[in-house]
């Protein structure tokens, strides 16, 4: 997903035979787009050489605080400045004891005190220390101060014992910093997104709804912002914060929620997300005063609501992708294939509602990708990380079109992205 490309990443090795592991880590890491600089202590370089760590970090690599030279080229505070993240590993013992007292007695444990980057520490050492009351202690100290703690792996120690201590693997210390950075797939795009429910009114107390409770179209939306995306999330009712970085408009009806998308698509967007659950029809009128109750039934008229997705699908200029979500109880992927070619859409992202750990309300998600080309299925997972990998599947339409430019308003856009 690119989560890594550009930031900087300083890795602070001690020392520890599980050195050797930091290595294949820089390679990870820099292949994934970081920039990477190290920090040896002493220890550390018994069991490794700088020069080894400076080739393949492709830097020069720090181990003194006060060595002149290194402070006319990269300070210590500026090295501090630098990082977007801060890795100790292989985190000893007495490293871990000297982070938890806030001594600053070496380049890398000042640089801690001195960088306002997260931390990670990847402890290693024998069972026996880990489990020690004052290592776990220490542990404890650094967790609370939110400090993130990789590891350590149990299994078979170079010392011949057996237990937990040994370093996380290179792929998974790669791995938990890519998770730590949102992606920026969708820098400089404009996406405007449909959320929660609409409520279509019967008179100033009743309505017509449904059980949608905004949670996955304000987790896309957390997500496109966290890629980078300008983000509009037109919201139905619902009590949701919204998410950092977007700009929410509230609506009730689908009438309302029609208006709202198509002001915001006055201004050309490069994506559009229909993943609210819009009211198909409404009642004929909405009672100004409140119904009273007289008789046995009570016939309610509807009329179909305007279809919001196909019109914006529809409309010109069009956003450059339309992404819909089907909301399915029975044959799925052909009823969602269906809609997809029915309202215009480049891709549909079909839910199955009848089940009830996935879907309306629930935390967790499984869907089905269903493009030009076929269907996909993307397994259960909580929806704020279902929502990231629906917005970097979007990001890869623009990184594979070459349809990504914007159209003008105003401008007849035949022909752009479909
Ligand atoms: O909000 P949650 O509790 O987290 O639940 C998430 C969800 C189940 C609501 C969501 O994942 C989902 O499936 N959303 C689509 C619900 C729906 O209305 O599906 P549909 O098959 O009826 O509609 C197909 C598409 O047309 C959707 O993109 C819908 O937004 C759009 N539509 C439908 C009717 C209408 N009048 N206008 C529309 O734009």
């Amino acid at each position: 997903m690119g989560h890594l490309q550009n930031r900087n990443i300083i890795i602070g090795v001690t020392g520890g035979i599980a050195a050797y592991k930091i290595a294949e880590t820089i390679r990870l890491l820099r292949k994934s787009g970081a920039a990477v600089r190290v920090i040896m202590s002493r220890g550390a370089q018994a069991f490794m050489t700088p020069l080894t760590l400076q080739s393949l970090s492709g830097n020069p690599v720090h181990t003194d605080l006060l060595d002149e030279t290194a402070e006319m080229g990269m300070g210590h505070i500026e090295l501090a400045r630098w990082a977007d993240a801060y890795l100790i590993a292989p985190a000893t013992a007495d490293t871990l004891a000297r982070l938890a007292m806030g001594r600053a007695d070496d380049l890398l444990t000042t640089t801690a005190l001195a960088t306002p980057a997260p931390l990670f520490v990847a402890p290693a050492m024998n069972q026996q220390m880990w489990s020690n009351t004052a290592t776990q202690a220490n542990m404890r100290i650094l967790e609370e101060r939110g400090i993130t703690v990789l590891g350590p792996g149990h299994g078979t120690q170079a010392c011949g014992d057996i237990g937990a201590g040994r370093l996380a693997e290179p792929e998974e210390m790669s791995a938990a910093l890519e998770d730590f950075f949102p992606s920026r797939e969708l820098a400089g795009k404009r996406v405007v997104i449909t959320a929660g429910p609409t409520l279509e009114a019967i008179d100033p107390v009743r309505f017509v709804s449904n059980h949608s409770s905004g949670k996955m179209g304000f987790a896309l939306a957390q997500a496109a912002a966290e890629a980078g995306a300008d983000t509009v999330l037109v919201a139905g009712p619902v009590t949701l914060a919204t998410p950092p970085n977007v700009r929410r408009v509230d609506v009730q009806s689908a009438e309302e929620m029609l208006a709202a998308c198509l002001a915001q698509l006055a201004t050309p967007s490069h994506l559009f997300i229909g993943s609210a659950a819009v009211a198909d029809y409404r009642p004929v009128v909405a009672a100004n005063q409140k119904i009273k109750k007289s008789g046995e039934s009570l016939q309610l008229e509807l009329v179909r609501n305007p279809d919001i997705i196909a019109a914006v699908a529809t409309m010109s200029p069009r956003p450059v992708k339309v992404i819909g979500f089907a909301a399915e109880t029975e044959h799925m992927v052909d009823h969602a294939q269906a809609k997809r070619k029915a309202k215009g859409l480049d891709v549909i992202v079909a839910n199955d509602v009848s089940r009830k750990d996935i879907g309306f309300d629930s935390d967790s998600n499984a869907v089905t990708w269903i493009d030009g080309s076929g269907a996909e299925s993307i397994p259960m997972t909580s929806k704020k990380n279902l929502a990231r990998i629906l917005v970097s599947r979007c990001a890869q339409l623009f990184a594979e079109g070459e349809d990504d430019d914007l159209p003008q308003t105003g401008r007849e856009s035949g022909g752009i992205g479909h």
